[in-house]
């Protein structure tokens, strides 16, 4: 049995997390972490009246045996969430966007310092890992992208981490270079959209929304689109399954959950 923490429970991810991990036969839920929580115990919900988890609204009273620590929070709390696990040897599972490229790196030397293994999966949608991989291989061919993504209006980030991954990805085998007219003006702020390397990247918030993302490119007479949809947040369920159970088989933390497929 995986011994597993969820920080960020009272969340739309981490409730969906919280349920995924009391199915799994092979994984036991040792804690649940939420500043916002107001219950002491997770059977103090209805839904969970059979279980019996404490409820954790602080880091400094964490005290727990688990192995892996899986993070649904906000910007502003997975870094030192991820550091918090790390520094007491629990892999981090991370799929909470908007860490900076600097954090990112802080946490992969300290993980490689402490010897623990962990992940930072921007997307762990199976269809979103599969269209940042097509997507790749395209650029190769067709250089001229320009991104789309689109989610539900609470999202805090923007742009998205799997439309930032997608021009990550794509810039490993294109050249940056300007797209458009080289004399264009916006007329509106920010018509162009985001600037990655001369990509395009644009942001669309909007009710009913859950994620999904589009890949445009363009060539001389011909153009290809790539697009995938979440439309229930547990599609991404199954990749923080396959996480969770392969995680400790590392130790170091890696970007991206096609490194674990
Ligand atoms: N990687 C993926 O596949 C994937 C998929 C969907 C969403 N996300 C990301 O997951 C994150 C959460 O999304 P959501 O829609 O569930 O958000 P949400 O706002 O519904 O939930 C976030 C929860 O985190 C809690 N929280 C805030 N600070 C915390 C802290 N320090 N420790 C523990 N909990 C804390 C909040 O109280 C809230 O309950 C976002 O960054 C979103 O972009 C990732």
């Amino acid at each position: 049995m995986v011994k597993v923490l969820v920080a960020g429970f009272k969340g739309r991810m981490g409730n969906t997390t919280v349920q995924m991990v009391l199915e799994h036969e092979d994984f036991e839920l040792v804690g649940v972490f939420d500043p916002c929580a107001k219950e002491k115990n997770l059977n103090e919900n209805a839904e969970y009246k059979d279980t019996d988890v404490p409820v954790y609204v602080s880091r400094e009273e964490i005290k727990t045996d688990a192995e892996v620590w899986i993070d649904f929070t906000a910007p502003s709390a997975v870094f030192e969430n991820a550091k918090f696990a790390l520094e007491n040897h629990i892999s981090p599972v991370i799929g909470t966007t908007g860490m900076s490229d600097d954090q990112v790196a802080e946490l992969q030397a300290l993980a490689k310092k402490e010897h623990v293994g962990g992940l930072i999966a921007p997307n762990f949608g199976i269809s979103a890992v599969l269209l940042m991989q097509f997507a790749k291989k395209a650029a190769e061919y067709l250089p001229d992208v320009e991104i789309i993504e689109m989610h539900h209006d609470n999202k805090l980030d923007a742009p998205s981490g799997t439309a930032i991954n997608t021009a990550k990805m794509i810039a490993e085998v294109r050249k940056a270079h300007k797209q458009g007219n080289p004399d264009e003006k916006e007329t509106l702020a920010g018509a162009r959209g985001a600037d990655y390397e001369g990509m395009r990247i644009h942001a669309v918030r909007l009710p009913g929304y859950v994620a999904h993302e589009q890949v445009l490119f363009g060539g001389k007479g011909e153009a290809l689109t790539i697009r995938q949809d979440s439309f229930d947040r547990i599609s991404f369920m199954s990749g923080v399954a396959v996480a969770t159970e392969k995680i400790r088989n590392y130790d170091e933390l890696m970007i991206g959950l096609e490194n674990l497929l």
